[in-house]
């Protein structure tokens, strides 16, 4: 019996000793090591997020930006885009920015403005009359030292990107002369000058986040609102607002920021890599922001049932004088030293 237990035993402590064997159970061996791994390991990831769709200046740029960088720091830092406002929107993506939720984000500059009071000065009405004079001031000295005001807010400004001149979208009837304005509700981005814009105009305006203007319009809760030609196409707005104005009014761009922590975190050759990134990034930007917005305009005047008008040449005057206040109050309220700035550098 004795003999019959120790041969049992025996055996089942062979078998478990062949079993574990094979698998490599007793091997103390790492996972082979290989390279790819190890770059894993170091790959620093920057979670980019924004509000519109891929097909527009803002997400095409972003997607350069992500491929130039990954290309110049060989694979060594990898951008995740989200698009749509999926992980945030226009009222919380920049505390995720500040809290190191996200690493970048590209708010419009005009969304910036209760932060960076002084940024209204790019929200000023007819300020810009050229796509030349837009790149001059945004990728220049003055967008420089406009950035260099983001210091206070522990944001590291890498760039202002441009997405083009807003036009004028409503669903009831076409806003081509001032008067047209009485007494509607127009949706303007969270800046004092956007809002005054139309208020001095007898309109109502009324702040709403990207992600919910659709429906807010579709429920008539909004009559007309001020967009690019590119933002009416890609988020389908022509569809339920139908009379557009080329009146070119304002500007739309946006601050490229990134959270100062990470940005710090960064080898001085990393930060070389970023910004050389993003000023290549940026450069392609001002072209292809204009492309779009021409190619977006020729896909809408093909749509059936949008009705498109020019502001008159007479009529713009009138719209540049009405606008006059609200330069005035800006001065007031802010100081001149930008929009001087500004001012001298353009080519009119
Ligand atoms: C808007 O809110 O209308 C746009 O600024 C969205 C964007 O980021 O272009």
């Amino acid at each position: 019996m004795k003999v019959y237990i120790t041969t049992a035993i025996l055996t089942i402590v062979l078998l478990l000793g062949a079993i574990g064997y094979k698998q490599q159970f007793w091997q103390t061996a790492t996972l082979p090591v290989d390279d790819e791994q190890q770059g894993l390991n170091k790959q620093i990831v920057i979670n980019f997020s924004h509000v519109v769709a891929e097909d527009t200046p803002k997400g095409r740029t972003a997607i350069k930006f992500a491929e130039l960088l990954e290309q110049k720091t060989n694979g060594r830092i990898h951008v995740i885009i989200y698009p749509n406002g999926m992980l945030y929107n226009d009222d919380n993506e920049l505390k995720a920015l500040q809290n190191g939720d996200v690493q970048m984000i590209a708010p419009t500059f005009s969304k910036m403005t209760k932060v960076i009071p002084s940024w209204q000065v790019l929200d000023l009405p007819y300020l810009f009359h050229t796509d030349e004079d837009v790149k001059k001031i945004l990728d220049g000295r003055v967008g420089e030292q406009l950035l260099n005001q983001l210091n206070h807010a522990n944001i590291k400004g890498l760039a202002f990107w441009n997405n083009g001149f807003k036009q004028m979208i409503s669903e009831k009837k076409p806003l081509v002369r001032l008067e047209d304005f009485q007494n509607l509700k127009v949706r303007a981005m969270p800046s004092n000058v956007l809002q005054s814009q139309f208020e001095i105009l007898g309109a109502s305006s009324i702040t709403t986040s990207f992600d919910e203007l659709y429906s807010e319009i579709e429920n008539h809760e909004i009559d007309a609102q001020e967009n690019t030609i590119s933002n009416i196409y890609s988020k389908g707005f022509y569809k339920v607002q139908n009379h557009i104005t080329l009146s070119n009014h304002g500007l739309l761009g946006y601050a490229v920021l990134m959270n100062e922590d990470f940005w710090n975190s960064l080898s001085p050759e990393l930060q070389e890599d970023v910004t050389e990134a993003m000023s290549e990034a940026t450069e392609w930007n001002f072209k292809t922001a204009k492309k779009m917005n021409k190619v977006d305009l020729e896909k809408l005047e093909k749509e059936p049932n949008i009705d498109i008008s020019p502001l008159s040449v007479a009529e713009q005057k009138r719209w540049e004088q009405k606008f006059q206040p609200l330069y005035t109050s800006y001065k007031d309220e802010i100081g001149s030293v930008f929009l001087k700035e500004i001012q001298s550098e353009m080519s009119y």
